[in-house]
């Protein structure tokens, strides 16, 4: 339905309603960043709430955290981002126009030569804008904005906007765990800022260079941990109910794929069809080193199929990393696998740590780094590991956005035609929930009603009162706004307490008692 959206009549749309503006219009723009006006940011807050409703708050096994954007900066060296967390960019001698390198080589049905960490275009490559070849080397350049705590600026005042609200969750993993009275396996969830000095910022706010952010870090046991403690580690061979209650005996591909599907169902849930979502699974090449899978959660955008979340199984790494770099303990201890442990035999033991090592070999490990491993693990103390869904919010409403849009022709009576632009949102993410409107402004009893009716439904949700021009063209302003229903108060509701509700979607009216409208809302809603 929503492949042959025009990006630039959705955009129109969505400034001339209130979704999206461009930052600092004003002034001309700046580009990379975008606000969200009166209807944008319910949109936002509506995607944000329905994320913290699923993740958080119907769990028992996640909790929350609001940390601040700049960390200490060290933070970025022990995640790697300092030195790590860079775009290969070219510049077009010719036109003097710059892009991301991997980007460009794509477009072009090419693949960027990667040689350690150096970039060579491959032969042909030209520059997009002006067909010149005359386009400089790759080289690479770190994404994350600096600046400067307090009012010298200077190297020992450097700090950075955060790329991604992760890093915060693993340095405060200590404290969480001190006092959340959570047990592995559990989870941190967080939404909020990030920000990155993308090269290209692009497809509208789908690139953007300040952005927000939903993610969480379940943090699981090593497998060695559950097949100590279960006596086996289930994996997705066992056919194990991923829709069920989490077993403990499951591994981490039974955890990761289980964190898939309970992201695919939260994107169905909000509305974006099955068919519309695809999963792309990275392949050996791709993975980052300490990464055991990594699935992207895609979505048919009209410019392309892309990314809306990235579901990570990193292993060990992040917690690793912050441990060796502040020289703090990033172990839990668990007394039921001290004693797993101490129940098993001399040679059971022998043959169990004969197997890891190997295994931990067969993965590049050393031996060495095995052995310690299980001295800490028989003592029933490891370094979590963690499975990371993290998705974007404004990927997610700009999914939302042209998913929604429709343009329909209507025919009347008189066979005349005319299109209506609607934005079919799920009742639960659109962002007014029903128009309230006096049939006539000029009854002050009439109007008197409709505002109590007003009142009490706006108590619950957020409600738009109009009470300015002809029924029909309030029914189509809401339409473009989105909203499942509009409430008519008329001189028969003054005799019968009945009002007419219109429906979005199917343009049917309906007489409905106030209760039963409450009701309605109330089930749709959620
Ligand atoms: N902590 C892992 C992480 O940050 P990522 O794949 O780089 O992983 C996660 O980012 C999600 O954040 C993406 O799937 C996307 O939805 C969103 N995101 C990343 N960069 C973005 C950008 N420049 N503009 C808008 N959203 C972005």
């Amino acid at each position: 339905m929503n492949k042959n959206i025009n990006m630039e009549i959705l955009a129109s749309l969505c400034k001339r309603r209130g979704f999206i503006f461009q930052s600092s219009e004003l002034y001309g723009g700046i580009n990379g960043f975008w606000d969200y006006g009166p209807l944008g940011s319910e949109l936002k807050r509506n995607i944000k709430d329905a994320w913290w409703k699923a993740m958080v708050r119907s769990r028992e096994d996640v909790v929350g955290l609001d940390a601040t954007i700049i960390m200490h900066p060290a933070i970025w060296k022990a995640s790697g981002h300092a030195d790590g967390f860079a775009d290969p960019m070219v510049d077009c001698k010719d036109c003097r126009k710059r892009f991301r390198a991997d980007q460009l080589c794509e477009e072009q049905g090419k693949q960027l030569i990667k040689e350690g960490s150096t970039f060579t275009l491959p032969e042909g490559t030209v520059c997009p804008a002006c067909g010149s070849k005359n386009l400089t080397a790759p080289r690479s350049f770190n994404l994350m904005f600096k600046t400067y705590v307090g009012p010298v600026e200077d190297d020992s005042a450097v700090a950075w906007l955060r790329p991604e609200t992760a890093q915060a969750i693993f340095a405060q993993f200590n404290n969480i765990y001190a006092t959340a009275r959570q047990k592995v396996p559990f989870g941190v969830a967080q939404t909020g800022k990030s920000f990155r000095n993308e090269i290209n910022p692009r497809n509208y706010t789908f690139r953007s260079r300040e952005f927000e952010q939903m993610e969480l870090e379940f943090f699981i046991p090593p497998d060695e941990a559950v097949e100590l403690l279960c006596g086996h580690v289930a994996t997705l061979a066992d056919n194990p109910d991923l829709a069920g209650a989490p077993q403990p005996d499951w591994g981490w591909e039974v955890w990761h794929r289980y964190w898939v599907e309970q992201r695919l169902a939260f994107y169905r849930a909000i509305g974006l069809p099955e068919a519309d979502l695809h999963l792309y699974w990275q392949t050996g090449d791709e993975l980052a080193h300490y990464a055991r899978a990594c699935v992207d959660i895609e979505y048919a955008f009209p410019f392309g199929i892309q990314e809306l979340e990235g579901i990570a199984a990193r292993s060990d790494f992040d917690l690793t990393q912050h441990q060796k770099h502040s020289g703090k303990s990033m172990e839990v201890f668990d007394e039921a696998l001290k004693n797993a442990a101490k129940a098993k035999t001399p040679d059971e033991l022998a043959a169990f740590r004969a197997k890891t090592v190997a295994a931990w070999t067969a993965r590049g490990k050393t031996a060495e780094d095995a052995d310690a491993f299980l001295d800490k693990l028989l003592e029933g103390k490891y370094v979590p590991h963690v499975i990371e869904p993290s998705a974007g919010t404004d990927r997610l409403a700009l999914a939302l956005l042209c998913n929604a849009y429709d343009e329909e022709t209507l025919t009347d009576a008189k066979g005349k035609t005319d299109t209506r632009t609607v934005l079919r949102f799920s009742p639960a993410i659109a962002p007014i929930k029903a128009g309230v409107f006096p049939l006539v402004k000029n009854k002050p009893e009439l109007y008197a009603k409709a505002r109590e009716i007003f009142a009490r439904l706006q108590r619950r949700w957020n409600c738009f009162w109009d009470e300015a021009g002809a029924i029909g063209r309030r029914y189509r302003r809401m339409d473009e706004a989105g909203t499942p229903w509009c409430v008519t108060v008329d001189f028969q509701t003054l005799e019968d307490g009945t009002v007419t509700l219109r429906e979005r979607d199917s343009m049917t009216q309906e007489r409905i008692t106030l209760d039963a409208l409450v009701a309605k809302l109330d089930e749709a809603i959620g």
